[in-house]
């Protein structure tokens, strides 16, 4: 007799991943025990995740439950809720990832002008999406291959260039959280920004920081918490969108993503370029769990990073005694950066990729990120003391060995040869998503960002064509 296998193998495979204890170390640990507190939004996780998903998984529209487009019931409500706890004028709820959320920002800034400077290293999202626009872009690259991070001081350069010849950009995009695990100092940013060209509109990717806004150790360096005090005290007033991949970091469904609108002016430019985006048939689960995600960080999101820095800290003391010095310096090499609070890199001198597969295969260990020769743990809430034993047991097993300082200037020099491509085509290093040369005639001062190509680790390299209509 045929199985399920047979049929339908995609199912089959997922079924057997599921049946896996896994120790997630990527993004939310959602398949593993929720650490919920309060017993209502526990219950609240359990009708979402337990009842079945034909219940929940509706076709329905206003008459009985919301309008995905311009809604006026429960959605407009729970959107509403989060923009007071986020601080925003505005934010939507995105059930096609942020990968959408950062197309329907980029449409809305589009809507202010068409000159735009964008950082090169940001998610490839934000370059098709400039893209689809047909916007005026400049690029700026990466000041260190092998940690991310765009360069901001020549943003600001550039910034200047274009403000004293009377030709401002209208709109300038950056990744805030990167994959490699930096955060942004967007006060700074924000600040120098206004002071230099006061009219310029931000887009902040900030895909992998949307938990910490709701952490006192945090919170004061995330993008919705700074926009929303410098607007409020008048120290920047150009709009501002910021996006969060929920899933990345809270308790959220994958595809679970925020785009939050500071500036009144610009939340019908934000409506609208949802609208142009998003589905019109809004996956329910999800937009429910943008809800409840937000109602948990609202009321434990404090205590649970606070969790999670502690269980980051037991690593890194682990790791220091392992004679590794250097655990979470990735940002020393900008003032403008610093080390996310919940992720971890660690350098080392071996593989990444054999390490984590052997983590993976013996201790159900997965931690699929790595950025350059880095493994890069994420410890956002939900990792546990189970995970965190299982990741120490496995790391003591395969013995790691630190990067010495003239291995990373070694390798910050490698500079390896690119697969040929196009004029028309991208050749985008996936994970992290992140073009490692653009079409030509896109990238001023040249087509590749400033990623060595080892940075890409042993990412799988695509090359994806555009239209260029000159
Ligand atoms: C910086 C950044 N922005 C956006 C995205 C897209 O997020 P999503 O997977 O939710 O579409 C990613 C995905 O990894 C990312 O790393």
């Amino acid at each position: 007799m045929s199985t399920v296998a047979d049929d339908a193998p995609l199912l089959a495979s997922l079924h057997s991943a599921a049946s896996r204890r896994v120790y997630n170390f990527h993004a939310l640990p959602w398949g593993g025990r929720l650490e919920v507190q309060d017993p209502r939004l526990a219950a609240a996780y359990g009708e979402l995740t337990q009842r079945d998903l034909r219940c929940m998984d509706v076709s329905y529209g206003r008459d009985l439950l919301d309008a995905p487009f311009d809604p006026s019931g429960p959605l407009s409500e729970a959107q509403a809720r989060a923009a007071v706890v986020f601080g925003s004028d505005s934010t939507i709820f995105v059930s096609m990832g942020a990968t959408c959320a950062n197309t329907i920002a980029v449409g809305a800034a589009a809507e202010f002008g068409r000159r735009v400077l964008v950082d090169a290293t940001a998610h490839q999202s934000v370059h098709f999406a400039c893209d689809l626009y047909r916007l005026e872009v400049s690029r700026v690259t990466s000041l260190s291959p092998s940690s991310g991070g765009v360069d901001v001081e020549c943003i600001l350069a550039r910034l200047q260039e274009a403000a004293a010849l009377g030709r401002p950009f209208h709109c300038v995009v950056v990744g805030s959280s990167t994959y490699s695990g930096l955060r942004l100092d967007v006060s700074d940013f924000m600040h120098s920004i206004h002071r230099i060209s006061p009219d310029t509109n931000l887009v902040l990717d900030d895909a992998w920081s949307a938990v910490h806004s709701f952490g006192d150790q945090t919170a004061n360096s995330s993008p919705t918490t700074v926009a929303r005090r410098l607007r409020d005290r008048g120290e920047f007033d150009a709009n501002v969108w910021v996006t969060h991949s929920a899933h990345k970091t809270m308790y959220a469904m994958r595809q679970a993503a925020y785009v939050h609108t500071f500036g009144r002016s610009a939340v019908a430019a934000t409506q609208s370029s949802a609208h142009r985006h998003h589905t019109s048939s809004p996956s329910w689960p999800i937009m429910a769990s943008l809800d409840l995600a937000r109602a948990h960080a609202q009321s434990e999101g404090n205590d649970r990073i606070r969790d999670a820095m502690n269980r980051k800290a037991v690593i890194e003391r682990w790791l220091h005694a392992k004679g590794f010095d250097g655990v979470g310096d990735a940002a020393t090499f900008s003032r403008w950066f610093h080390q996310d609070e919940l992720r971890l890199v660690i350098p080392i001198e071996e593989s990444p990729a054999a390490i984590r597969e052997v983590l993976l295969a013996q201790d159900g260990v997965y931690l699929p990120q790595q950025f350059g020769p880095n493994l890069i743990a994420n410890i956002t809430i939900g990792v546990d003391d189970e995970a965190v034993d299982a990741l120490l047991s496995g790391l003591s097993r395969v013995q790691i060995t630190p990067r010495t300082d003239a291995q990373r200037k070694a390798e910050q020099r490698g500079d390896a040869p690119y697969p040929t491509v196009r004029d028309n085509e991208y050749l985008i290093a996936y994970p992290p998503g992140v073009p490692l040369v653009f079409p030509e005639s896109r990238l001023e001062g040249g087509s590749r960002t400033g990623f060595a190509p080892n940075s890409a680790g042993l990412a799988t390299l695509h090359r994806v064509s555009t239209i260029l209509h000159e």
